[in-house]
């Protein structure tokens, strides 16, 4: 794992945003791997400011994204389909059938999950994954104990993360009980992987991922296993480190 010591969150999203940017430019059928949450929030502005300025075209890039709620609606603005768009897809000249967010309202989901891990599997698989980390080590919503070898599936969030997020919500009950997310498998499949962190509430989490050894109780040290991953990370995010 490389490491990029960043001052702070402005540093973090340039200095992923200017990567991203250069691997669409370097490859412009690039499938990339998207993140929700505050972490890529910067990076996603970045990117909008390089397409402006730049013009790195999206056109032909397909996204797939890590996660969603069981039960949001696209619509719903608390949704992951719904975040993307305002904080990234709206304002780029991505195209919609491009865009690939697991359907948390479907019918069955279990197929749902089927369907979208075979989706990736078409698509060749995910050149570029974007990740933040939970406070308690997870990735997309892999929470601790989830295996290794998992594929897209539904999880049943921890009141911890369940908490984390409430910050969206009016109150710790609207934040739904359960999420879609791709597997720790699906997500080492990809060839490459960004994971940034930012602030002192990821501190703890980063220094086990940094200093500890690898356990399915600490989902991101799964990326130990990785060829290809980089963290950026910021000063309070490696007070521990
Ligand atoms: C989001 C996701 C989560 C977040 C993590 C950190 O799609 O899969 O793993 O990356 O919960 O969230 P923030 O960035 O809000 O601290």
């Amino acid at each position: 794992m490389e490491i990029i010591k960043v001052a702070n969150y402005e540093e973090m999203s340039t200095v992923a945003g200017k990567r991203i940017a250069e691997r669409v430019r370097n490859n412009p059928n690039i499938v990339l791997g998207l993140a929700t949450g505050s972490t890529p929030q910067g990076v996603y502005q970045y990117l909008i400011h390089d397409f402006k300025i730049n013009g790195t075209s999206y056109k032909n890039v397909t996204s797939v994204n890590l996660d969603e709620y069981v039960g949001m609606d696209p619509e719903d603005p608390n949704s992951y389909h719904y975040f993307m768009r305002k904080n990234l897809f709206d304002h780029i000249n991505m195209v919609n059938e491009n865009v690939h967010v697991p359907n948390g309202v479907a019918n069955n989901l279990d197929e749902e999950c089927i369907r979208y891990e075979q989706g990736i599997k078409e698509l060749g698989g995910i050149d570029l994954q974007l990740l933040g980390i939970g406070e308690n080590g997870h990735i997309g919503f892999n929470e601790p104990g989830t295996p290794f070898s998992s594929r897209t599936h539904i999880v049943t969030l921890s009141e911890n993360t369940r908490k984390a997020n409430s910050r969206f919500f009016a109150s710790i009950e609207d934040v739904p009980k359960q999420a879609i997310t791709m597997g720790i498998a699906t997500i080492l499949d990809s060839r490459e992987i960004l994971l940034l962190a930012s602030g002192e509430k990821k501190a703890k989490a980063v220094a086990r991922l940094l200093k500890q050894g690898i356990s399915e109780d600490f989902p991101a040290s799964s990326l130990k296993q990785h060829k290809n991953v980089t963290i950026i990370a910021d000063q309070d995010a490696l007070k521990y480190s």
